[in-house]
């Protein structure tokens, strides 16, 4: 798998390295405009939860519905960790009850984001608080999700209805993200059915999403009757044939947690050679367009696909030996990605926002969450400063 596709050399930065006393003290500085926002934010959203992005600066508020209601919950798990205050797990706990209502009553859970929704709320909650509710609502929601499983294309579909003939058969990068609710709970069990269906996807994954070039396909289409596959395309990209930048950091961040599961070495080989065409193609303040395809354009930035590979280049570095000539690059080069969402994204306490960072692109063409914040974006740049600024499990 891995010989046909290109391992393209890191391009030398023509920056000096930067400066990490400054950068802690702003990091330390981020922490507290963090938790001023999340204040805020939790008294005016009470029992509700943001909605996907923000909307002329503002988060409408929503149910617990759709795909991204947990980056919210798991926002306040980390905040209960950067300070230790009851009020954040309190609010996240009552959120896990919410998860504990939607799998129950299958409420908006055609999705294969179930990895999203049910590992940032009730999977850390069991993690950090060891709550056996939470712990079977996470076993619930990885149920839903291994039904998602096609046994003849040896996929989890993405998105819709599983008789939804537009939609079988398909599934997408973003879903490496999701793979982590079924390797635990194959953990949790010991019924390896879970982990077998996300090692069979990531594989398939790792044949068909990703090109020859170390770019990814947004999307791919299987034969659910013959297993065979069918063709790539994208939803959110520029292009067919481009490199939307948020999948290529689901890819960044994603195969490398199939690796953490498996042990498989080609999996964490695959992140650093997207990992490498992602830094590759980065504007001069660090932060991407919302297509890699459109570098050297005006084309917007999406600080989410910035504050995603982040994290993911962040956990890369933890697993390279010491002798990988690329490990203090990849860690530079997310020093220098933070210092950037940092100085520039974050937005500043007296703007007219009540998200945390600013500049994303949600979906261009249907024009949704056209640079706005949104909540993935807040959620990972959360995860992004707690793993700098202390230590930290992960949740996934
Ligand atoms: N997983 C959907 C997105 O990244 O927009």
């Amino acid at each position: 798998m891995l010989k046909a596709i290109a391992n393209e050399p890191l391009l030398p930065l023509a920056h000096k390295p930067i400066d990490r006393i400054r950068l802690r003290e702003e990091l330390l500085s981020a922490r507290q405009r963090v938790t001023q926002s999340l204040d805020r934010n939790l008294a005016d959203f009470g029992d509700k939860f943001p909605a996907e992005t923000c909307v002329k600066g503002y988060y409408p508020l929503t149910d617990n519905v759709e795909w991204t209601t947990s980056f919210w919950t798991g926002q306040l798990w980390l905040a209960w960790e950067m300070t230790g205050d009851e009020k954040y797990r309190l609010a996240a706990e009552k959120q896990v009850r919410s998860f504990g209502l939607r799998i129950a009553g299958r409420l908006d859970t055609q999705t294969h984001d179930l990895g999203f929704l049910y590992t940032l709320s009730c999977v850390a909650a069991w993690r950090l608080t060891a709550n056996h509710e939470a712990r079977g609502f996470s076993l619930l929601a990885a149920e839903a999700l291994l039904e998602r499983y096609h046994q003849k294309a040896h996929i989890i579909q993405a998105w819709g209805n599983l008789s939804d003939p537009e939609q079988a058969g398909r599934m997408i990068i973003d879903c490496n993200m999701n793979l982590p609710l079924l390797y635990w709970a194959s953990e949790q069990t010991g019924e390896s059915r879970f982990a077998d269906a996300a090692r069979a996807h990531v594989l398939q994954a790792a044949r068909y999403l990703i090109r020859e070039d170390a770019s990814t396909y947004h999307t791919y289409y299987m034969d659910t009757v013959t297993g065979e596959p069918r063709y790539g395309n994208t939803q959110q990209g520029y292009a067919d044939d481009s490199c939307w930048s948020r999948g290529q950091a689901w890819g960044i961040y994603g195969f490398l947690l199939s690796y953490i599961y498996t042990g498989d070495k080609e999996m964490i080989e695959l992140s650093k050679r997207l990992a490498n065409y992602f830094l590759n193609r980065l504007p001069e303040d660090d932060v991407c367009h919302w297509d890699l395809a459109l570098l050297g354009t005006d084309a917007l930035r999406d600080s989410s696909s910035a504050a995603i590979a982040v994290c993911g280049l962040l956990e890369l570095v933890k697993h390279l030996p010491a002798t990988d000539p690329d490990r203090e690059i990849y860690e530079e080069r997310a020093l220098r990605i933070m210092s950037s969402l940092t100085e520039n994204y974050l937005a500043k306490p007296d703007e007219p926002c009540n998200g945390l960072l600013k500049h994303s692109v949600y979906h261009l063409a249907s024009d949704k969450g056209v640079d706005e914040c949104c909540s993935w974006g807040d959620y990972f740049y959360v995860e992004a400063l707690v793993r700098i600024t202390q230590s930290w499990k992960l949740y996934w």
